[in-house]
């Protein structure tokens, strides 16, 4: 029998997405906290064999969490007891901000697929920097060697303008910088007006100058951004302690 889809079938169908998502992060966070989390990890731990090293970073497999299950960063630890090799938290930003109005995520079953219209709802930079913090050093500690990676993906508030973008991604930047392995610059959410517009080399240059400047971003951390949108896909970048590398 597999299990997900049965489960799915059973108790998430019939319930509103977003719900259904709140509920099933809170039982995995739940197994956490009661510590069966380490009963399974033994189970889920992925193989030596899938060490994976990527962007100068070594990631204990390539299976990882995109952004948007975790946004606020409440679950890292309770996640890599899953087995997945990298946690992206976010997207964050500067502000705390409720995101759209709901319904807000919807289903196509029959496509198995889902609209997201969310909006980067979060509770903010300054909220989730002791979180990360403390995810960081629980792992260091659990995983002596190689340990799960985690990346910091952070937005524009949408209550600040386009023009003053570069110094509100910078203040999720800075204090999220410090606890994160790498850091994703978005600026491709079709839900926060106007946010691809920053795609524009114009833009994105001074805005990917600003967030990696040294003193955001400690020295072993690794800096990318990345458009999802085919039309930028050539707009892939990365900086390492040398600078930006445009690939
Ligand atoms: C409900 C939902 C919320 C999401 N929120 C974010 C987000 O906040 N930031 C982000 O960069 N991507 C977000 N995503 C996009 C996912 O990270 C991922 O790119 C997308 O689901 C496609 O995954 P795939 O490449 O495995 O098909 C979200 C996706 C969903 C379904």
């Amino acid at each position: 029998m597999r299990v997900y889809p049965t489960f799915f079938r059973l108790a998430f169908s019939w319930m509103d997405a977003e719900r259904a998502h709140k509920i099933g992060f809170r039982a995995i966070r739940l197994v956490h906290s009661c510590g069966a989390g380490r009963v399974l990890q033994r189970f889920t731990a992925p193989a030596a064999s899938l060490q994976t090293r990527a962007f100068g970073l070594t990631f204990p497999s390539p299976f990882g969490l995109a952004a948007g299950f975790d946004k606020e960063g409440h679950g890292i630890e309770a996640l890599t007891e899953l087995g997945f090799g990298h946690v992206e938290v976010g997207t964050i930003t500067g502000q705390a901000q409720p995101g759209n109005p709901a319904p807000r995520l919807f289903r196509l079953v029959q496509d198995r697929a889902v609209i997201n219209r969310m909006g980067f709802n979060n509770d903010g930079a300054a909220a989730m920097a002791p979180r990360l913090k403390s995810a960081r050093a629980a792992l260091q500690r659990r995983h002596p060697g190689v340990r799960p990676v985690i990346g910091v993906n952070i937005g524009k508030s949408k209550v600040v303008e386009l023009d003053d973008a570069a110094a509100d991604y910078l203040i999720s930047a800075r204090s999220l910088a410090p606890a994160a392995d790498y850091l994703v610059v978005n600026v491709s959410s079709p839900n926060t007006p106007g946010l691809r517009l920053l795609q524009d080399v114009d833009s994105l240059r001074p805005l990917l100058t600003a967030v990696g400047r040294p003193r955001t971003r400690p020295p072993d951390a690794t800096f990318r951004c990345w458009s999802r949108s085919p039309r930028t896909s050539a707009m892939r970048t990365s900086t390492t302690s040398r600078g930006w590398h445009w690939t």
